[in-house]
């Protein structure tokens, strides 16, 4: 329906006066009752929306965090305690946050996961892909700097770790460490600046990433289980055949998903809030000793394959090297894919046997990144390093090989 039609219905109504200057009504219907996806979305499909979900908690608990914290070296670590122990429900928005925190990267990783099996990331779906990627490098950012602001011991000397890895880097390294970290050693001054761009400057950039995103995703459509383009039969109305309106359909679907997210998150959040030192880790609860180094340094979960990268790599150069490579790899998938099908569902045994390689990898280093360092872990973490690289590197070669089967007319299930 077109915008003028759109506004006719409303005239003489509140919503008429709001349409003659506003295009509400047009955008409700461009981008939800007359947006329409796939008609055969599945489980992996509610993982966007969660993400979407689980990003506006992290905002609105981080603000009433703001409200009691203080980002400074002598009073961080107490005015977080304050929050636990003294403000009005502070410990359990504490919790919602660092809940959060875990709970965005599972659902990124499980929606960036149904974006590689299904080739979501191939043409014309590129640049959905490329955006998403900077949001998961910001989410990264946005973690870490969050996880230096209690100032515990794990703040600290992760911070220590991890802005040291700008010391590898030939010639300017001592130089840029200091301007990262505004000071010869992490210190207040430091945790201040992590705090600003943690509040502010991450979280604009995210919000904005994320409006780009479903901009993107909505100039080209959604991709489905099956990777045909429900756009190529249309009926007469130009409507997609396999198509059927976003709203209220999936709206309504996503909301029963919602619950369902929400009762395991609360679960989480009420019943185990550390997971056992994997969301928050025991050392974290002892203030920042700059002159302590903790028995054991790791990060937290979503960030353990990186990690163990950077330990398999004997010289430290190349370590940080290969873990730029192997986030860089993900950005270039979209180009190393050369299959003419999209989904895993019509793709031959090598992408499924790859995939099957991958997640082993993905997952084997998350492990190997959180446990201690001893020479058969070092070894493991090798293997899986070159696995992991060998699954991009070699895409090019068994996704243009292998056979694939006859793709459906119109999307099934
Ligand atoms: C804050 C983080 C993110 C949010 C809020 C978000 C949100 C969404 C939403 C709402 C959708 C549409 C619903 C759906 O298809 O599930 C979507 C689609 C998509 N997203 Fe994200 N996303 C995020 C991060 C990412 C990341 C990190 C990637 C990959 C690097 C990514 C890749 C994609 C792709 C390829 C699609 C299209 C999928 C398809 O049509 O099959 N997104 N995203």
């Amino acid at each position: 329906m077109t915008e003028k039609v759109a506004e006719n219905k409303n005239e003489g109504r509140f919503l008429g006066w709001i349409d003659k200057r506003y295009p509400l009504t047009a955008f409700w219907r461009q981008h939800l009752s007359e947006y329409y996806a796939p008609r055969n979305f599945n489980f992996w499909y509610f993982f966007g929306s969660f993400s979407l979900l689980v990003f506006v908690s992290q905002i609105i608990s981080g603000i009433w965090l703001v409200m009691e914290y203080t980002p400074t070296g002598d009073q961080s670590f107490q005015s977080v305690q304050h929050i636990m122990r003294e403000v009005r429900y502070g410990w359990l928005l504490r919790f919602m946050h660092t809940t959060g925190a875990s709970a965005f990267f599972a659902v990124v990783y499980l929606h960036m996961y149904r974006g590689l099996i299904y080739g979501s990331y191939k043409k014309p779906r590129e640049l959905v892909w490329l955006v998403g990627m900077v949001i998961y490098l910001m989410l990264l950012f946005e973690a870490f700097t969050g996880y230096v602001l209690p100032w515990g011991q794990m703040s600290y000397w992760g911070a220590a770790v991890i802005t040291s890895f700008a010391s590898a880097i030939p010639y300017l390294g001592d130089l840029i460490l200091v301007w990262l970290r505004g000071d010869f050693n992490v210190s207040g001054v430091t945790l201040h600046r992590f705090f600003s761009l943690h509040v502010i400057a991450i979280p604009l950039l995210l919000a904005v990433m994320i409006f780009v995103h479903l901009v993107a995703l909505h100039k080209v459509g959604s991709n489905n289980p099956d990777g045909i383009e429900i756009k190529d039969k249309k009926d007469k109305e130009g409507v997609p055949l396999d198509g059927i309106p976003f709203h209220p359909y999936y709206t309504v679907k996503d909301l029963v998903g919602v619950v369902v997210f929400l009762m395991v998150f609360c679960y989480i959040m009420f019943f185990m809030p550390t997971a056992g030192g994997l969301f928050l880790e025991p050392d974290n609860f002892i203030p920042a000793n700059p002159l302590q180094t903790p028995p054991e340094i790791s990060p937290v979960w979503y960030m353990t394959p990186f990690y163990a990268m950077l330990r398999a790599v004997p010289n430290k150069l190349f370590g940080v090297m290969t873990m730029a490579a192997a986030i860089a790899l993900m950005f270039v998938l979209p180009w190393l894919d050369r299959s003419r099908v999209r989904s895993i569902r019509y793709k031959g045994a090598l992408s499924k046997i790859a995939i099957v390689v991958f997640i082993i990898c993905f997952c084997g280093l998350g492990y190997l990144g959180h446990e201690g360092v001893s020479p058969l872990r070092t070894i493991m973490a090798r293997i899986l390093t070159i696995s992991y690289f060998g699954f991009f590197l070699l895409m090019p070669f068994y996704t243009a090989i292998e056979k694939t089967k006859r793709l459906p007319e119109r999307v099934t299930g």
